[in-house]
């Protein structure tokens, strides 16, 4: 099995030895513009020479860093630092701690923002999604997503860079990220770009899966068809998302629809209910479309992701029918707007 921090990938036949191979199952790779701030670092640095090196250290911790060391290490090629797995928990709190002054600072450019915002809010999901406490899940969703109005309401982010600076692995954790900051650009140049549609959009997102985190991994993970008894469990997680929710007062209707209807379609073959056309929320709609083109675009177990291009044309298929046709539309529009 690879070693996996979202699809940072360690291949172990991409190792030649076994001693540098051992060595690496002890560290974690992360991207280096996420330790880009300025003062103290609270975790070991290490470097790898060459692809089957093992990892050296590079800087220790709580020692101070000169501000152009790691920008000058980006500008050589090198985006991939090691840090002890040991350090796992204070990494993550170091992305939580520095996310407000990082997406804030405009000298950095825009795409590096997006990215360390996208690694922080995978490490976020990554983590709340497994301690699957709904307390603890809300207050982070809340927190991300005052973070994602920020900076995707502040700046014009164009769709294809967005896509450049995300991961495609289908995690629930990525896949819920990568749907709320899609929802987020697709709604806003739909109309809805007030902060307080936009933050909807960005927590409706957020959570639209949250029932798929009772489906057991054996089913999401299968390699090969899924049988009737798997469909009639994975169907279940709209209706399983709205229970968990329905009685959340800081969860608006807006952000629930997007939850229990986002595999409604307009011909009313979809699931929970069967509902058509207008009934469906717009949010919901809006959902459907950047859900499906997610879920294209991202590897799966059974198969390798789709093109853009290939995924755009699916959801050119799917329109009217089954997809609002204009939000199919006006996807399509930004994903082919030069950034
Ligand atoms: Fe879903
Ligand atoms: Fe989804």
């Amino acid at each position: 099995m690879p070693t996996t921090f979202g699809d940072l990938l360690l291949a172990p036949e991409a190792m030649s030895t076994t001693t540098a191979y051992l060595q690496r199952q002890k560290f974690l790779p992360v991207p280096l513009h996420t330790l880009c701030v300025t003062g103290e670092l609270p975790v070991d640095i290490y470097l790898c020479q060459g692809r089957d090196d093992a990892p050296v250290l590079f800087r220790r911790r709580n020692i101070e860093i000169p501000p152009d060391e790691f920008p000058k290490l980006l500008e050589s090629g090198i985006e991939t630092v090691f840090i002890s797995r040991d350090h796992v928990e204070v990494y993550q709190q170091h992305l939580e701690d520095n996310v407000a002054v990082i997406i804030a600072n405009e000298s950095l450019p825009l795409e590096r923002r997006l990215q360390f915002l996208g690694d922080t809010g995978r490490s976020i999901l990554h983590e709340v999604f497994q301690a699957d406490q709904l307390d603890q899940t809300l207050e982070a969703v809340d927190d991300l997503s005052n973070h994602m109005v920020e900076l995707f309401a502040g700046n014009e982010v164009a769709v294809s860079d967005l896509f450049s600076v995300l991961r495609h692995d289908y995690h629930t954790y990525t896949h819920s990220y990568n749907v709320a900051s899609y929802a987020m650009l697709l709604g806003k140049e739909l109309g809805f770009s007030s902060d307080e549609k936009l933050r909807s959009l960005s927590v409706g997102g957020l959570l639209h899966d949250l029932g798929k985190l009772k489906i057991p991994r054996t089913i999401l993970n299968k390699k090969g068809r899924l049988d009737n008894q798997d469909w009639d469990i994975i169907r279940r997680h709209p209706f399983d998302g709205f229970v968990a929710l329905v009685n959340r007062p800081e969860v608006s209707r807006d952000q629930l629809m997007m939850v229990y209807q986002h595999h409604e379609r307009i011909d009313g073959s979809g699931y929970p209910v069967g509902l058509i056309g207008d009934e469906i929320h717009p949010f919901a709609r809006i959902c459907s479309v950047v859900d499906v083109f997610d879920a294209l675009t991202s590897s799966r177990p059974y198969r390798t992701a789709n093109t853009t291009n290939e995924a755009l044309e699916t959801l050119d298929r799917l329109a009217n029918d089954k997809l609002d046709a204009e939000m199919v539309q006006c996807w399509k529009a930004l994903m082919k707007k030069p950034s």
